[in-house]
């Protein structure tokens, strides 16, 4: 556990760790419109490789010639990198599907025939059109064959399909169930194959069935996301007693696709548990997954997509930046670091947002501001949304920024410098009060001539700090330029600084009139004051 939100009440797990098996190779793939070959195979079964999951069903060779290829091509890559993790094909409960996949299958250092039959009453009733006993003696006899077939090697998984529709008939799916592992099944998935009902009416099945069964089972779970709710079920199954998290890669899947896999890796993690998933994958395997199976990423897709980031009414923007940086942030299940993406909070400026969105988007674009700025930026960045209509992207917000901080309408406007040949005397043409004027002045530098010049009207000003920000050009629509601040306050008859402290920003690709343009920019903003 690496984060400070450890809450043991919420983990009701008993110091069990979840088994995570990934089925984007077999059940995501079969839902895809241009399903992957050997080699886009290869590349998925090497990224869950570098995810940390414990099991991978690659395929169901029976399938086609193709997936058949793909199973055994990567069961012998398993076999050549000695991949300590399950590799497994599914197969129906047929004789020939589990021969193929025990063929193809074989190679793996720890191969897996995983073979299913429907157990509930509609599917026994309507699509098998068996009698219960008939479809119970097929699951035995498949099983059977599946350790016939493996011959000592490796181990068999037995899915009741539909299980979250055999409410109903429970008790001879558990009687089942103690005959499929009489023949030697010892992983018993549990399969919500369409989604219907509530999550908590399958978590109770889930319960009844690990009770039923003797410790040494290995109990899964299989959700499909018909209702949105497959993370949930497969969640809670967890701390119901399941062990074996069956889930894909972005979700993929038939129909609304299978169960999240980064969604119960970081659900479960935030609960406490031990996860064994490098979560630090999750964010590149999610892009790369997208472009490799042409299905793009819902910009609300929790924790990897686009927009899930993003801040935008004043509320959620001022407890983001008030826990920015923090393990737990006010408006974040997790920071962007856990999952591997570099972004935790994106502040952007509607006409909802507040002065802390301002600071903050003002920040992260590289310019400097103050809270005081912020507040004086707000309503016209307010004003400039309603107008436009919708959210303002960074230009436009640096735009008004350079409106309003920057060209600060006051008295003193300046217009140009010239400097003597030696460096210690600068001319200022400026405008005074509406009329046009040059003043010179001598200093160790710009900013110190300029004050002196100055004093021939009268303003008297003391430089309290002074830095300079050198912005690249990412940052702004036009070349790489300076940005000058400095700090001013007036002096008093005696000559002493007296009063607030102004500040005063200037901008330029010259650097000397950066400066200037910021003394300018500070002594009108005083002046204004
Ligand atoms: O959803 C399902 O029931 C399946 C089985 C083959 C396990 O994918
Ligand atoms: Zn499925």
């Amino acid at each position: 556990m690496n984060g400070t939100n450890k809450i043991t009440e919420i983990d009701t797990s008993g110091g069990r760790r979840p088994f995570f098996y990934d089925v984007t190779l077999r059940d995501g793939n079969q839902a895809l419109r241009q399903p992957w070959n050997v080699v886009e195979k290869e590349k998925v079964f090497r990224q869950l490789l570098k995810l940390g999951v414990q099991g991978i069903e690659v395929g169901y060779a029976g399938a086609s010639d193709l997936d058949f290829a793909s199973v055994e091509h990567l069961a012998k890559i398993a076999q050549a990198e000695n991949v300590d993790i399950v590799v497994a094909s599914l197969a129906r409960a047929v004789p020939r599907d589990i021969e193929k996949a025990g063929e193809a299958i074989r190679h793996a250092p720890r191969p897996r025939i995983h073979t299913f039959i429907g157990l509930s009453p509609f599917a026994m009733e309507n699509v098998l059109r068996m009698p219960p006993e008939k479809v119970a003696q097929k699951a035995v006899e498949a099983v059977a064959l599946c350790k016939q077939v493996l011959n000592g090697k490796g181990d068999i998984q037995f899915s009741a399909e539909h299980f979250g529709d055999s409410m109903d008939n429970l008790d001879f799916v558990i009687d089942t169930f103690h005959r499929v592992i009489e023949a030697g099944a010892t992983v018993i998935n549990l399969p919500n194959t369409v989604e219907r009902y509530r999550p908590l009416v399958f978590v109770d099945m889930v319960r009844r069935v690990v009770e039923a069964l003797p410790k040494h089972i290995t109990v899964a779970v299989h959700t499909h996301n018909d209702l949105g709710m497959a993370t949930a079920t497969t969640v809670e199954s967890f701390f119901a007693g399941a062990t074996q998290l069956e889930c894909a890669l972005n979700g993929l899947g038939e129909r609304a696709g299978n169960t999240n896999l980064y969604e119960v890796a970081v659900a479960i993690h935030n609960c406490g548990v031990e996860n064994p998933v490098n979560m630090r994958e999750i964010y590149e395997t999610a892009l790369q997954v997208s472009e490799w199976s042409h299905v793009p990423i819902y910009e609300k897709a929790p924790l990897v997509g686009s927009d899930v980031v993003a801040h935008r009414s004043g509320i959620h923007q001022d407890g983001a930046a008030k826990t920015k940086g923090m393990k737990k942030g006010a408006y974040r299940a997790v920071e962007g670091d856990l999952i591997g993406r570099g972004e935790s909070d994106r502040v952007v400026f509607t006409s909802q947002s507040g002065k802390s969105a301002v600071y903050e988007i003002v920040k992260a674009i590289g310019l400097p501001i103050t809270l005081e700025e912020a507040a004086v930026l707000q309503p016209v960045l307010k004003t400039r949304s309603e107008a436009k209509g919708g959210e303002l992207s960074d230009a436009e917000v640096a735009e008004v920024y350079e409106a309003v901080l920057l060209k600060a309408a006051g008295p003193l406007e300046f217009r140009a410098l010239r400097v003597s040949a030696d460096e210690t005397e600068f001319s200022f043409d400026i405008r005074w009060q509406g009329a046009e004027k040059t003043l010179v002045g001598k200093g160790t530098g710009p900013i110190d001539a300029c004050m002196h010049a100055v004093e021939s009207l009268g303003l008297h000003f003391h430089l309290a700090e002074y830095s300079q920000l050198a912005v690249d050009a990412a940052h702004s629509d036009s070349a790489a330029f300076a940005l000058s601040e400095i700090k001013l306050q007036r002096r008093g008859p005696n000559g002493q600084p007296e009063g607030a402290v102004g500040i005063g920003r200037g901008k330029d690709t010259d650097t000397i009139k950066a400066n200037v343009k910021a003394l300018f920019n500070g002594m009108n903003r005083l002046l204004a004051a």
